[in-house]
């Protein structure tokens, strides 16, 4: 039976047209004499009427069975037709029907409200059943859309899509990798690419100039909600760039983006904040501008406090910061549990606060603040009744950490109150810039990149990569939106000498490791390598964005779990003896 039309598109003006519809039972009716079935497919629902026509057929239908009808597009009578949807004036006046298959009940209801009541687990292992939500199936479709306006962008742009290999070399200093045991070479491994870094540059080196890819990353990495093991990057590079000139280009891409699937247009440039001011202002180098509650630090005024605590705090180099969650002073003893908690498990020694409330300040550490430091507080913070101060003290990164996550879960509780709205298509994109190249790794005694190893330093910074790593500014960004690292990436070093430095003698990676890992690389960059530049961003980030979830795993068809299970194959499994056999393999069982 072929359809003549789909399941939103009958209306009125098609009275008496006799039609073919095909697709799901979103409902059954049975009204005695005469059964209603709701027929659904991809793009919406009309209501079929089994009157005299094969009511005994239709009697056997059960939800999400799926048929195949032919029928008369009739009026309904006045008092049942619905306006909500484009084809509630109408039913089909079924003549024949075909079953291609009964279903079985499903085991959670397929409607958007009670699809979302059930444990995401059973949603997992019924992932079929879980896409036919309404909103599961816009979800696709807006990741389609936006896929497409990507590549309709690059493409007009001048560049080419390029796949590079999925099977790499493995390279140990990024993320945990996935390594796949080769048959052919006994005890040796790929890896799977945790991003196509390395090619897209020798792609540069090519000559190709202008490279796209939406290319699929692997990273064995804990699973949370803006986190799989598997995603899908936007990954871009390009000779003779600059920075601007990678702003541009991206915002132009969201730009976009934003036009093609939600009709919106976002003004750009995107503001731009230093890595040292997100982190004094929010706390974070990706902070959600949405709403204020800015840090401010205090460790002039507490230099010399009768509050030890922070007195002792500063003298050891540190800092005092603080911030007003403004009209959260009746915040409860268990909310404040739950954020001393918090802060604890980022390093916090305490959590002190300071509630104002009927005009006075209501805090165990009050007592030992002077007048003027009050007076400093109250003005700084801009305090009123209603208001809630949280402090921290601590060496300053430590401090910005602990206080840019209170500051979100303060937020939050006053969005319960319904006291503050976070709206989420308020779209407040940021570029964050001027990163450190190099962080220290206390544990390996090291320096470590911030970024990755090929990030190129600030041209006017690269004389300090002997005398003092640690101030040199790498040519790396960030785009930022509400909260969200959306994308990263640099303008690449292309110069052998310098890259070899930075794994030699910045990074100290031995020589003859670099030569094994990199050697390749450095080689070709003797060959002529130009300037260049890219980025990469989170497609699932972003479509989740675009969709207005806040979990990735929302807006691909099949995700792991945070288990990093595929629940519906029930993956991953144990393998036969031959199988590892020929891949030289011989598992350890773990000690119970
Ligand atoms: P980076 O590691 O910052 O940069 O990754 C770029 C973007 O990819 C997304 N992303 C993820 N999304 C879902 N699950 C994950 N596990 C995950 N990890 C990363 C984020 C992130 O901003 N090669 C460089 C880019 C470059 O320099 O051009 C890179 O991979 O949105
Ligand atoms: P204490 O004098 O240690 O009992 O601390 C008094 C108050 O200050 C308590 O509310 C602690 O949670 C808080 N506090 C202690 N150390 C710090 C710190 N490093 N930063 C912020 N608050 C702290």
């Amino acid at each position: 039976m072929k359809r003549t039309h789909h399941c939103a598109q009958l209306t009125s003006t098609d009275l008496n047209a006799t039609v073919s519809l095909a697709g799901w039972v979103d409902s059954v009716r049975d009204h005695g004499g005469i059964i209603f079935v709701d027929l659904r497919d991809r793009e919406g629902v009309t209501q079929i009427k089994f009157d005299a026509n094969c009511r005994a057929e239709a009697a056997l239908l059960k939800a999400e069975s799926v048929i195949g009808i032919t029928g008369k597009v009739e009026l309904r009578p006045a008092a049942m037709m619905n306006k909500n949807i484009p084809t509630g004036e109408i039913e089909i006046d079924a003549a024949s029907l075909e079953i291609h298959n009964i279903s079985d009940t499903p085991p959670f209801p397929l409607d958007d409200a009670g699809g979302d009541k059930v444990n995401e687990d059973l949603r997992l292992t019924y992932r079929y059943l879980d896409l036919r939500r309404p909103k599961m199936r816009k979800n696709l479709q807006v990741r389609h859309r936006a896929a497409k306006s990507v590549r309709d962008y690059f493409d007009a742009q001048g560049f080419y899509e390029i796949e590079t290999p999925a099977l790499f070399k493995s390279t140990p200093e990024g993320a945990r990798e996935y390594l796949v045991p080769s048959r052919i070479h006994a005890g040796q491994f790929y890896a799977l690419s945790q991003s196509p870094q390395q090619f897209k540059q020798i792609l540069m080196v090519a000559g190709v100039e202008k490279y796209f890819q939406i290319a699929r990353c692997f990273r064995d990495e804990d699973l949370r909600a803006d986190r799989q093991m598997e995603f899908t990057q936007i990954d871009v590079e390009i000779s003779f760039i600059d920075r601007e000139g990678i702003y541009s280009l991206f915002e132009g891409m969201l730009k976009k983006v934003w036009q093609d699937v939600l009709n919106q247009d976002l003004p750009t440039p995107f503001p731009r904040l230093a890595y040292k001011d997100a982190m004094n202002r929010y706390g974070v180098d990706k902070p959600d501008t949405r709403f204020g509650f800015e840090l401010v630090d205090f460790s002039d005024t507490f230099k010399s406090s009768g509050f030890k605590v922070f007195a002792s705090t500063v003298a050891a180099g540190g800092s005092v910061k603080a911030f007003n969650a403004k009209g959260l002073a009746n915040i409860t003893q268990g909310e404040i549990g739950a954020l001393e908690e918090i802060a604890k498990s980022l390093g916090a020694k305490g959590l002190a606060f300071i509630k104002v409330e009927g005009g006075e300040w209501k805090s165990p550490i009050v007592k030992f603040f002077s007048d003027a430091e009050k007076a400093e507080l109250t003005k700084r913070l801009a305090l009123e009744d209603g208001d809630l101060v949280f402090f921290a003290a601590a060496p300053w990164e430590r401090a910005c950490a602990i206080l840019g996550r209170t500051r979100l879960e303060a937020a939050q509780l006053l969005v319960k109150r319904g006291k503050m709205t976070i709206r989420p298509d308020q779209w407040n994109f940021l570029w964050v810039v001027d990163f450190p190249l190099m962080s220290y790794d206390e544990e390996r005694g090291a320096f470590a990149a911030t970024h990755h190893p090929f990030t190129s330093p600030v041209p006017e910074d690269v004389a300090l990569l002997d005398s003092d790593p640690k101030a040199v500014r790498g040519q790396h960004y960030d785009c930022v939106l509400n909260g969200m690292e959306l994308g990263g990436g640099s303008i690449r070093i292309h110069q052998p000498a310098l890259q070899k430095k930075v794994f030699e003698d910045v990074l100290k990676i031995p020589a003859d490791v670099v030569a094994t890992r990199f050697g390749y690389m450095l080689k070709a960059f003797t060959y002529g390598a130009p300037p260049h530049g890219g980025i990469a961003f989170g497609l699932d980030r972003m479509v989740a964005l675009l969709c207005g979830t806040t979990s990735i795993r929302d807006v691909i068809a099949f995700p792991k779990t945070q288990k990093a299970q595929d629940l519906m194959t029930q993956s991953p499994t144990p393998v036969t003896d031959k199988q590892l056999k020929d891949l030289h393999i011989k598992v350890v069982e773990e000690a119970k």
